[in-house]
């Protein structure tokens, strides 16, 4: 995306009403993967855009004892050419960026990090305010905290807050016992659990097609809509994060909040007005009312996978427990699909499907409602029987939505046939929406908890998979690992699952 953008004035004008405070933004966790890949592109992306303030600078905080000049030019290494076709811009954007070498766990680094903060105070102006990114290992995120608190850096909450990275915690009783342990170090709208779904346009996106229009909302129940699937289809495998990835497992990695948070934005009610606390209290309603929809016997609406080796001769992929770091033996999911229901008035009875899986055969996130068949066919159908009508809220790539439906077939007779009507973020507004983080981190600086987890909804997505978490730690024979090529659509099981209920998953 080029700077160029800003001059469209209708962006500029929407984006003008809401300015980011002078402030310092700490990252802990300076050195690791996310804040080369996601935060400095998304703070430099801000920049260009002129929304951030002149009085702005970013202090990378981790345990190597790197300068600030070695900061600043690791960062622009990572980013590569967005620096180098914007040199003049990344000068001034870095000579506000610092490094000061820190571990949490000192006492002594948190006192010299507190008087850092002094230090480019008056420096860059910042005026004492804080956003705190915690983007370290999750065991830290309390003693994290505590550590701030402590220092006496969270007192004020108006001047600052703390970023918090997923997972919050690994179930229902740690995510309870970490919401207490942050919330004994500040406010409750000091603590910003981010999740990058949230940050997406496209999601963002189902509730303004959803409260924005009238002809959805009368038919977005049971009345209308026989089922609704979630998927989050990646290509890639596990990268270099088996370290992480081997504790955490699809369930944890990318159900619980990912595919959650999309289910809980497509179920939840209308809320009374947009005002962060009345989304957020919707969002954990109907999180309240989701359940397996097998609990008792949770093996029967949950299947597992993992990827085996796949690909083609020329550019073979290896299998998940060939991967580097990997447990040869490892029984960790790299792929989930379960079955759920909703018990309230709008949704009792419907079915939601919910998968992921990594190697797979398409990179590819959507919702997709699949709506009631008419009561009658009075017109021949291609194929036998009308399709059913189906809104597909495509979050990436080719971002957007369709919906399909049947018209006549051309000719003498009266047969339908199923077509789509199409919309692409693309093709509408032709430029690229934001990264997720760009929105989130512009969020968190402006101290709007809007797009952000709150404890309740958190704990409740734990609570919602407790009974698998269980089954996966007390009898994992019931839960068995199915392999699967890579580069498919998961393993057979998932498809009878579906079959069992007479439907199939979406494969576009
Ligand atoms: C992260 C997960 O939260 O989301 C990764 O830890 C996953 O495993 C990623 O690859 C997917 O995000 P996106 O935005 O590419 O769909």
């Amino acid at each position: 995306m080029s700077a160029t953008m800003t001059t469209n004035p209708l962006r500029v004008g929407l984006r003008q009403e809401r300015v980011i405070a002078p402030q310092c933004l700490v990252i802990f966790g300076a050195s690791g993967d996310l804040t080369h890949r996601k935060l400095i592109p998304a703070l430099f992306e801000l920049f260009l855009q002129r929304r951030l303030p002149s009085e702005f600078a970013v202090l990378g905080c981790a345990r190597r004892p790197w300068s600030d000049e070695e900061f600043r030019s690791k960062m622009a290494e990572a980013l590569g050419d967005k620096v180098t076709d914007n040199q003049q811009a990344w000068d001034q954007f870095s000579a506000g960026m610092f490094y000061e070498p820190v571990d949490l766990q000192k006492n002594e680094d948190v006192v010299r990090l507190g008087s850092r903060l002094d230090t480019i105070d008056r420096l860059r102006a910042t005026r004492n305010n804080r956003t705190f990114y915690l983007s370290v290992s999750p065991n830290y995120y309390g003693s994290g905290c505590r550590a701030l608190a402590d220092a006496g850096l969270l007192r004020d909450p108006e001047r600052s807050r703390v970023v918090i990275e997923k997972p919050f915690g690994r179930d229902y009783s740690s995510a309870q016992a970490l919401n207490k342990v942050v919330q004994s170090c500040g406010q409750e709208n000091q603590i910003f659990r981010i999740d990058h779904y949230l940050g997406k346009e496209t999601v963002q996106n189902i509730m303004v097609l959803r409260f924005a229009n009238t002809i959805f909302e009368p038919i977005w129940n049971r009345n209308y809509i026989s089922s609704v699937q979630i998927t989050a289809a990646e290509t890639v495998g596990v990268e270099e994060r088996a370290g992480y990835y081997e504790s955490s497992g699809a369930l944890r990695d990318m159900v619980q909040n990912h595919l959650t948070q999309m289910l809980a934005i497509t179920a939840m009610e209308t809320p009374g007005r947009f005002d962060p606390e009345a989304i957020r209290s919707e969002k954990a309603k109907v999180l309240q009312a989701a359940r397996l929809a097998d609990e008792l016997e949770p093996w029967n609406c949950c299947i597992r996978g993992q990827y085996g080796p796949g690909g083609s001769q020329s550019a073979p992929l290896k299998g998940y427990r060939e991967e580097p770091g990997v447990d040869p033996n490892s029984t960790t999911e790299t792929y989930v699909a379960m079955k759920l229901f909703i018990d309230n008035w709008r949704w009792q009875g419907v079915p939601f499907y919910v998968r992921t899986g990594k190697r797979l055969a398409k990179r590819l996130s959507e919702v997709v409602l699949t709506f009631r068949e008419a009561p009658v066919h009075l017109f021949d159908a291609a194929g036998g029987s009308p399709t059913a009508n189906q809104l597909i809220l495509r979050i990436q790539p080719d971002e957007g939505a369709e919906f399909r439906f049947e018209v006549k077939s051309p000719g003498s007779g009266m047969r339908s046939r199923p077509v789509e009507m199409e919309f692409s973020y693309d093709e509408s507004f032709g430029e690229p929406s934001d990264e997720g983080y760009v929105r989130l981190l512009a969020d968190a600086m402006l101290s709007d908890p809007t797009l952000f987890t709150r404890s309740d909804e958190v704990e409740a997505a734990w609570r919602l998979y407790t009974p698998l978490l269980e089954l996966i730690e007390d009898s994992p024979w019931r839960l068995p690992i199915h392999p699967y090529e890579s580069r498919t659509w998961g393993p057979a099981a998932a498809d009878s699952m579906l079959a069992r209920d007479g439907l199939l998953w979406r494969r576009p």
